[in-house]
This record gives structure tokens, sequence and C-alpha cells, in this order.
């Protein structure tokens, strides 16, 4: 490093520092309180006035120049810094992004929202009732003998009332909102009743609680053939299979005169359930024309009144349709199972689709 007080050589020294510990050395070097140039203006005292005047402002001048340059260089080294610090610190756009969960519709209320849509489409409106229901309405209004097996303990879940007569059931059915409608509404009546009733019986097909639709329609003359159309009707649209083959057998319920049980037909190829034809048939609903004596012990005049219910296990719908095997999953929280056969809720059903 050159000695004199050049302003050339000054910037030169300057110009090729390369850290701020290398310029602060500089600085000290020119300026520090043994730096040249507080030496050389202490030397001043020495000279005479115009001696002093013209060194002093010569000093001064190469002060500020000197100032000027290291304030310069500083400015450049702390970028420089920066710049380094910045190429050093890369982002590491390889990581994963950070996971979001979407919630989904559970299959059980997708299928409650499609079976709404097509029964809305024919008129019924939604009607509902509570889990726990008298004996009266789940059994005895709807002409269920006390001998029946639905009422025996491993049948149902009963629940001691505080007072005797007072014990009350988890409905085994949706067939007691028969009841409360009929008893508070008159004729022309056309409803469905989604909603969660309880057995006392668990393995791969059934679950203490599980889910039911039922449908009642009375009117003055509606009679089995509108009931079937309405069935057929229903389970052609659920199912999307304009030929779906199906068989209506007659069977026994206390509470609908005649009554009948109605399969649609499947086929298993490789463990893959095909819908709607082959020779196997499987149940899929209980069905009626309502048992005058249900329209009796609601007050409705049987000789005027008539007309049908139906009912059906939403989780069967829901096992046909989507392909689920185990019944059990649906109940069992498992996120995994949701996020493989819940929906989303962009994709819910609304009318217009159906
Ligand atoms: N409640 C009957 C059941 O749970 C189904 C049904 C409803 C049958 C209405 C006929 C009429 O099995």
């Amino acid at each position: 490093m050159s000695s004199g007080l050049d302003k050339n050589d000054i910037a030169k020294n300057i110009s090729k520092v390369k850290t701020l510990s290398e310029l602060e050395s500089i600085r000290i070097y020119y300026l520090g309180k043994k730096g040249i140039i507080t030496s050389e203006m202490k030397s001043l005292s020495s000279f005479s006035n115009e001696q002093k005047k013209e060194k002093g402002q010569y000093l001064n001048d190469i002060k500020n120049f000197i100032e000027n340059e290291l304030k310069i260089k500083k400015i450049l080294l702390e970028n420089l810094e920066i710049n380094e610090k910045i190429k050093k610190e890369k982002i590491d756009v390889t990581l994963p992004p950070r996971t979001y969960e979407v919630g989904k519709i559970h299959p059980i209320s997708q299928t409650i929202y499609k079976v709404i849509n097509i029964f809305g489409e024919m008129g019924f409106s939604v009607e509902s009732g509570p889990d726990i229901e008298s004996d009266f309405n789940n059994f005895t209004a709807l002409n269920i003998p006390s001998h029946h097996p639905a009422r025996e303990m491993q049948d149902t879940f009963y629940i001691k009332g505080l007072k005797q007569n007072e014990d009350k059931v988890l409905r085994t059915h949706t067939s007691p909102v028969q009841v409360r409608h009929m008893q508070k509404t008159k004729p022309p009546i056309r409803i469905i009743v989604p909603g969660r009733t309880y057995r006392s019986d668990s393995d791969s097909t059934h679950t203490p609680m599980f889910h039911q639709v039922e449908g009642l329609l009375i009117d003055e003359d509606s009679t089995m053939a509108h009931l079937k159309g309405c069935l057929i009707d229903f389970l052609k649209k659920y199912f999307e299979i304009d030929n779906l083959k199906y068989r209506f057998r007659p069977s026994y319920f206390p509470f609908t005169e005649p009554s009948a049980e109605m399969d649609i037909a499947f086929t298993k190829k490789n463990d893959v359930l095909k819908i709607g034809e082959g020779n196997e048939w499987l149940e899929i609903l209980g069905c009626g024309m309502v048992n005058p004596r249900v329209l009796e012990n609601c007050s409705i005049d049987s000789n005027k009144y008539q007309g049908f219910a139906f009912g059906m296990g939403i989780e069967r719908l829901s096992m046909l349709k989507y392909g689920i095997t185990d019944m059990r999953g649906f109940f069992d929280s498992d996120f995994r199972w949701l996020n493989h056969y819940g929906f989303n809720p962009l994709d819910l059903t609304s009318a217009s689709e159906i």
C-alpha cells in the first residue's frame, strides 16, 4: 500500500479491498487516531498561519475524499456480502407441499340425498321422528303382536322408563313415523322418512345401528299397482339401470296387507357384483298395502282411505351402488375408508342430475 497522500493512490488502495474488515484497517490507517491524516493534522501546529491554512485545506480535502471513497466501498462490500448470503441460502423447492384435508360426504349421507331427490321428484316430502320411541308407536299401533320376534330382548334395545308402562325402545324400524304422521295429518299423505334404526345384531351385514327409509302414501284410491310402479321407478333411477331385473315376492308384515318383498337380480363374476341382471336374487325392501287396522289405530277412516308403505335399508342400497363389501366399515370412523368411498362435497347429488 502506498503511503503517499495522492488521491489516485488512495483510490487504488481502497478499490483493492475485498472485505469489510480490510476496509476498516484502511480507515484506521488513514483516519484512525494514529492514522496518517490525523498525525498530519496534529503536525500543523508547528507551521506558520499561512502554511496552516494551505496545508489544512489540503488535508481536509483529502480527508473528505477518503471518507467518501470508504463510504462507497462499504456499500459495495455490504451488497456483495448480501448477494453471497442469498446465493448460499437456496430455497429447497423439492420440499413436498403441506397436505390439507378436504372433508368427504359419507356414503350413507350421499345415499340419503339421492333417495330424497328421487322420491322428491315423485312428490314425496321428508319427515322425521325420534330415535327413542314408545313401545306403542314402534310396535302396538303397527299391529305388531306381543309375541312378534322384533319385540324379543335380543332384537330390540329397551330403555327403562321412570314409571311403569313408560318403557321406551330404540326404534327398530322407521315405521313408527308412519304412526306419528298419520296421527297428526289428514290424508292425502305422501312422505318418506330416512333415519337411524337399531337392532341388537352385529356381523358383516348387520350393525346395531343402521339406517332405513320409510315410505307412506295414503289417499282414497291408491292401489298395489301404484306401489309397484313407484318402487320400480325408484330402483331404476337409483341404480341408473333402465332394464333392471326385479321381482315381488309375497311376504308378511303385521302392518301391511297384502305384503311383499322386492328383490333385484344380480350376478357375481370374478368377485365383481353386477346389479340388475342374472339369476341370483337380492332382497332390497319390504312393502305392502297399509293394514286397515293401522289406519284405525291412527284414527283414519279405513273405509274411505287406503294406501301403501315400504321400507328399505340405506346401507344395503349404498353397498350395492358403491361396491362396499363390509357394512361395519360405514361406522368404523376410519379416515382412509372415508377417503376411499366418500364423496367430494362439490359433487353432491342435485335434483337436476337425476
Ligand atoms: N318396517 C319393515 C322392516 O323394518 C319394512 C317395511 C316398511 C315393510 C313398510 C312394509 C312396509 O323390515
